[in-house]
C-alpha cells in the first residue's frame, strides 16, 4: 500500500510517497526525474550501514547507478565543514545541473543535502528519502534546508523544495523506540495545531502505531504530511501561517539550548514538552479550556513520552534564564517573542501578545514540580 500526498506548488510541485517497500522501488519512483541513469546520494554512516545497500538495489533494478558519501552521524555534521565536504564531493562526482541528489537519512542529512543541492551549480534537484519518523512527517517536507551556525541552529540555509519525497515506513522498524517516540512528538503537534479529529485518532491508535501497526503508521505519516503540505502551500516562506508548525518550538528551543543540544532532550521530545507547555500557557491566559493541557499531557504520558519539565534529566536553569533563551529564538521579530498558542485542541494561532509574566509563571511552576 503506497499513499501519495501532492504538494501543489506550481512549477515546484511534488509528491510525497508513503508506504512500505519504497527503498526497493526507489529506481522506478526516481527514474522519471532523471536526465541520465545516475544519482549522487548523501547519507550518514549509521543510516548508510542499515539502508544504503537497499537503496542501491532499488536503483539498480531500473538500471540507475549511484555514488554515495556517508557523513558522520549527529547534529555536529550540520555545519560548514561537512557541508563544504559534501558540496565539493558532489562537484568531484561531476554532478551536473540536470542531475538529482538523493538525501538518505534523518533531519540532519535532509537539511544539509537539500542546502547542498540548493547552492550546487546555482541549484540542482533533490529527492528526500527520510529514514526517521521526524524527518518523514516534518523536515523532509516543505523545502526548509540549511545548516547550523555558531550563533544558533538553522541560521544558514535556503528554501529549496525537493522534487520527490519517498517515506518508506518499513525503515521505521529499525528505529530505537526513543527516536520513534521523539518523531511522534511532531505527529501529535499536527493534531494539536489544526486537526482535533486526528488528535482523537492518535489517542486511540497511538499505542498500536508505536507497537508497529503498519496501517496506523502510514495513516499518521500521511495525515501529518497532508497538514504540513496545506500550510506550506499557503505560506511557503513563513511570512505568516507556516509559523503554526512551530507549536511547542519556542519552549523547545530554549530547553534544547539549556540542555546543550545533547542526548538529555531529543528535538521531538522538546516539541512534545513544548506543546504541553504551550497548552498550559493558553489555559492560564483563558484561551482554552483547563482540561486541554491535562488531555495533552495524559496522551503523551500514556505513550511513555516526556511531557513536563520534570521529565528532563539533570539540572535546568531558572525560569528567567529559560525566558532569556526563548528571546534568542530566530522567530523573534523586532525583539518581540512570537508564540503559537491554542483556543483548543486543533485550534492553534500565532500571537506576539503574550505577557512575559505568564510565561514565567508556567516555567516557574514546571520547575517547582521537579
Ligand atoms: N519545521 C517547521 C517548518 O518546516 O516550517
Amino acid at each position: 500500500m503506497t499513499e501519495t500526498v501532492h504538494v501543489p506548488l506550481g512549477t515546484r510541485a511534488y509528491d510525497i510517497r508513503i508506504g512500505g517497500g519504497l527503498l526497493a522501488r526507489a529506481g522506478a519512483e526516481i527514474a522519471p526525474l532523471l536526465a541520465r541513469p545516475r544519482v549522487a546520494v548523501l547519507s550518514d554512516e549509521n543510516v548508510a550501514a542499515a539502508h544504503m545497500e537497499g537503496l542501491r538495489q532499488g536503483l539498480a533494478a531500473e538500471g540507475i547507478d549511484m555514488v554515495a558519501l556517508a557523513l558522520p552521524p549527529g547534529e555536529g555534521t550540520k555545519a560548514w565543514p561537512q557541508f563544504s565536504r559534501a558540496v565539493e564531493w558532489l562537484l568531484d562526482q561531476k554532478v551536473e545541473r540536470n542531475d538529482v541528489v538523493v538525501a538518505l537519512g534523518g533531519g540532519v542529512v535532509g537539511d544539509l543535502a537539500g542546502f547542498a543541492a540548493a547552492v550546487l551549480r546555482r541549484g540542482v534537484r533533490f529527492v528526500q528519502v527520510p529514514t526517521s519518523l521526524l524527518a518523514q512527517v516534518d523536515s523532509s517536507v516543505g523545502g526548509k534546508t540549511g545548516i547550523n551556525a555558531p550563533q544558533g541552529k538553522n541560521l544558514i540555509g535556503a528554501f529549496h523544495q525537493p522534487s520527490l519525497v519517498l517515506a518508506d515506513t518499513d525503515v521505521l522498524k529499525s528505529l530505537p523506540r526513543r527516536d520513534f517516540l521523539a518523531g511522534y512528538g511532531e505527529v501529535v503537534k499536527y493534531g494539536l495545531l489544526g486537526d482535533a479529529a486526528f488528535f482523537d485518532w492518535l489517542e486511540v491508535n497511538g499505542p498500536a502505531l508505536a507497537a508497529g501497526d503498519e496501517a496506523a503508521r502510514i495513516h499518521a505519516v500521511r495525515r501529518s504530511c497532508e497538514m504540513k503540505a496545506e500550510i506550506v502551500v499557503r505560506d511557503e516562506t513563513e511570512q505568516g501561517d507556516r509559523a503554526l508548525l512551530n507549536l511547542g518550538h519556542t519552549f523547545c528551543h530554549a530547553l534544547e539550548a539549556a540542555t546543550g543540544y545533547s542526548d538529555r532532550l531529543l528535538h521531538g521530545e522538546g516539541v512534545a514538552v513544548g506543546c504541553a507547555l504551550a497548552f498550559e500557557l493558553s489555559a492560564r491566559l483563558g484561551l482554552c479550556a483547563q482540561e486541554d493541557p491535562s488531555r495533552v499531557r495524559a496522551h503523551l504520558t500514556s505513550m511513555g513520552m516526556k511531557c513536563d519539565l520534570r521529565d528532563i534529566p539533570g539540572d535546568l536553569p531558572s525560569a528567567e534564564a529559560l525566558l532569556e533563551l526563548m528571546g534568542q529564538d530566530k522567530k523573534v521579530v523586532d525583539g518581540t517573542l512570537r508564540f503559537v498558542l491554542a483556543r483548543g485542541i486543533g485550534a492553534a494561532f500565532v500571537t506576539s501578545d503574550v505577557p512575559g509574566e505568564a510565561v514565567l509563571g508556567v516555567l516557574r511552576d514546571g520547575l517547582a514540580g521537579r
